[in-house]
């Protein structure tokens, strides 16, 4: 009835026409079509708007450098003036806006996302301050901007979460993590939620924290195991995600390997030609109350929950990186890049030797 090449023309055609359909056309708020000009790159327009609250954070800065590098214009929320600043350099003149805001203030929300077709909240944080508990932080905030962003018609929503995330965890920052997810889904619904492990990178409170304070690492034994994930490797998902229109509404980040914190302590202890700590390892009660006393201090230290965390395995869940065309590294690989300024003058040119893999 057809010739070879009459079928292959229709399977072609019906492969075009499931390529791009209507709902692939991304529009601004205001019902303006998404269109890009130039040659991709710097300082092109990507025609794309995006708003990334918690942009002054670790992962945050690398995101939209990424989003810059594209043409994108980003929105930067900001607290501190002094935060941005670095934030200003990664994109073309005029791509990179910085706008004040307040979690609590709706109206510098909504000035911060009314012009944008993509918003992701990176906003969390470790510990509680005086002013926000992690509720106010992970829940009411992340729901208020994603309400937000419903009301005003942006068409997509990206959530970060934590892989630990779960409702009977034993930790309020990954109870209030799992909440804060539910609370997005009922106002958006089809937000994204992105669900990383621990990330490292060269402004990372993990391999520097275990370079500075390894006692606090070796709580329970050293045997608690995760998953660590290189900060640019989420960053580049949540930068796919931007022409991943059709995804699951949960997408779990793990790093490639299990790794108990005693390879990890040993990991440092190598790259670094610092000798193993010879730190006691503190029993829990006593951990808890040294961190509880720590809170008298205005500056962060350790907290009660971060201490709590230190005994929770990682959750074994599969990674999602097929999903977004990301293959995650290994931690050996980048940790001489961070850890390096961590060596003595006499120890600062010698060969990196890592540590044999226990786990
Ligand atoms: N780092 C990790 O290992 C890891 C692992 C899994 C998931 N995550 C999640 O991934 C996201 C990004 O992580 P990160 O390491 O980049 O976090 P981060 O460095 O601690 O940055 C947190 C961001 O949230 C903002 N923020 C915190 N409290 C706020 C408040 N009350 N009002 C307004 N803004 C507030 C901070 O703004 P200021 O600069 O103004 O304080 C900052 O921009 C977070 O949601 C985090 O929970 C992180």
């Amino acid at each position: 009835m057809f010739s070879k090449y009459q079928l292959l023309r229709i399977q072609r055609a019906i492969v075009v026409q499931r390529k791009r359909a209507l709902h692939d056309l991304a529009t601004l708020p205001g019902r303006k079509a998404v269109v890009s000009q130039g040659t991709p790159g710097y300082s092109a327009v990507s025609g794309h708007v995006v708003t990334v609250f918690g942009c002054t954070g670790f992962l945050g800065r690398y995101l939209v450098s990424k989003l810059a590098r594209m043409g994108t214009q980003v929105i930067v929320p900001y607290r501190e003036e002094d935060e941005k600043r670095h934030l200003k350099l990664m994109g073309d003149l005029g791509q990179i806006v910085p706008m004040e805001w307040d979690i609590r203030n709706e109206d510098q929300i909504a000035e911060c996302l009314r012009h944008s077709d993509i918003v992701y909240n990176l906003v969390g944080r470790d510990y509680e301050t005086k002013n926000f508990k992690y509720a106010d932080v992970h829940v009411t905030g992340a729901e208020r901007i994603a309400k937000l962003a419903s009301e005003l018609g942006v068409q997509r929503f990206v959530q970060l979460s934590h892989l630990n995330a779960s409702p009977d965890s034993t930790s309020e920052f990954y109870r209030t993590k799992f909440e804060g997810e539910e609370r997005v889904k009922s106002v958006f619904p089809n937000a994204t939620i992105v669900r990383p492990a621990a990330m490292y990178g060269h402004e990372d409170k993990f391999l520097n924290n275990m370079a500075i304070w390894p006692i606090w690492w070796k709580l329970n034994y050293g045997e608690t195991k995760i998953r660590p994930v290189h900060v640019l490797d989420v960053a580049q998902v949540l930068a796919n995600l931007m022409g991943i229109s059709q995804l699951p509404g949960t997408l779990s980040l793990p790093g490639p390997r299990t790794l108990s914190f005693e390879y990890l302590l040993d990991l440092v202890s190598a790259v670094t030609y610092n000798p193993p700590s010879r730190a006691p390892v503190l029993p829990k009660r006593m951990a808890l109350a040294v961190a509880k006393a720590a809170q008298a201090a205005w500056w962060p230290l350790i907290c009660p929950d971060e201490v709590e965390r230190r005994y929770l395995d990682d959750v074994t869940v599969p990674g999602d990186w097929d999903a977004v065309g990301v293959i995650p590294d290994e931690i050996e690989n980048h940790a001489i890049s961070y850890l390096r300024r961590y060596r003595s003058a006499d120890n600062f040119q010698r060969p990196v030797v890592l540590p044999s893999r226990l786990t």
